[in-house]
């Protein structure tokens, strides 16, 4: 984790810097393509996230953020190009369990209580026979470190647009992901609920080491969270550049007030404008 103190101004990563290192990457792609028929959603993108990183993603409406994280999670096949999680190929993380997916909506079973939501991904593990890895921590407890104790036994029905979210973080927890992706997940919320979600999210992040991938459409939401912001660019979609975030953690709403912080989010609100 770093402890740096705040940064100067922003400063270009070489994408690729942690090949060179024998850290095992969490996430490593080389010169990948997404293609949809004719149409090329990803072009020869390579990016490598260390473990236990947490990087965000940025980028116009259109440029392959929702379909990067589907290449990376095995929903999607590269047309060519290497994607490997932690050394193996993305079929063989997602059978293991080693990712696990956080979408803007979080489609809770409206016939479960949050507790049974939770619980899911277990009794499939157990249903399939498929040695699954299992999160040290009980579903009750991922529910309190979600900020949910007290609701195990509520409805979906019952629960507001965030707490929906916290179900899907703690049941995306529950089988103890390696790499965490998630697809603006906080994009519905109202900004105060959202604030606290980032919160909770950080503090999730630094008790479980985690490795994150959070895409978003918020500049401020972006480098707020990432050691990292990646830029995405549009026609067609690629990679436009990596910002190091060197903001210690733990992180508070306040230093979003900071002269750094700002010229973070103004050099990016920039370079976004180049994107389209
Ligand atoms: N299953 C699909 N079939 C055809 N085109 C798709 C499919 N999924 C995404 N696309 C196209 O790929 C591009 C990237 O989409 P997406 O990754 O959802 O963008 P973003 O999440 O950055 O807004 C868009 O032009 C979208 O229309
Ligand atoms: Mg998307």
């Amino acid at each position: 984790m770093t402890n740096t103190v705040a940064v100067e101004g922003p400063k270009v990563s070489n994408v690729g810097d942690a090949a060179s290192s024998h850290q095992p990457c969490a996430v490593s792609v080389e010169n990948a393509s997404v293609k949809f028929g004719a149409f090329t959603a990803i072009n020869n993108l390579s990016l490598e996230i260390e473990e236990g990183a947490f990087y965000t993603i940025l980028g116009p409406s259109g440029c392959g953020k929702s379909t990067f994280l589907r290449l990376v999670s095995d929903l999607v096949p590269a047309a060519s190009g290497d994607v490997r999680i932690l050394g193996k190929s993305t079929e063989a993380a997602r059978l293991g369990r080693e990712l696990a997916f956080v979408f803007q909506d979080a489609t809770l079973l409206p016939w479960r209580t949050v507790l049974e939501n939770v619980e899911l991904p277990l009794e499939i593990g157990e249903s399939t026979g498929v040695d699954i890895p299992v999160s040290e921590k009980s579903p009750e407890e991922l529910l309190e470190l979600v900020g949910l104790k007290g609701r195990e036994n509520a409805m979906p029905h019952e629960l507001s647009g965030g707490m929906k979210q916290r179900v899907a973080i703690a049941r995306a927890l529950v089988c103890k992901p390696k790499l965490l992706l998630m697809d603006e997940p906080f994009g519905a919320l109202d900004e105060m609920t959202r604030d606290h979600l980032n919160l909770q999210l950080l503090k999730i992040w630094q008790e479980t080491g985690v490795t994150i991938v959070f895409v978003t459409h918020s500049i401020q939401e972006a480098v707020f969270l990432g050691q990292k912001v990646v830029m995405f660019q549009a026609n067609p979609g690629r990679l436009k550049e990596v910002i190091d975030i060197d903001f210690p953690y733990p992180r508070e709403i306040t230093l979003r007030d900071k002269p750094e912080f700002i010229r973070h989010t103004a050099y990016l609100r920039s370079l976004l404008e180049t994107c389209s």
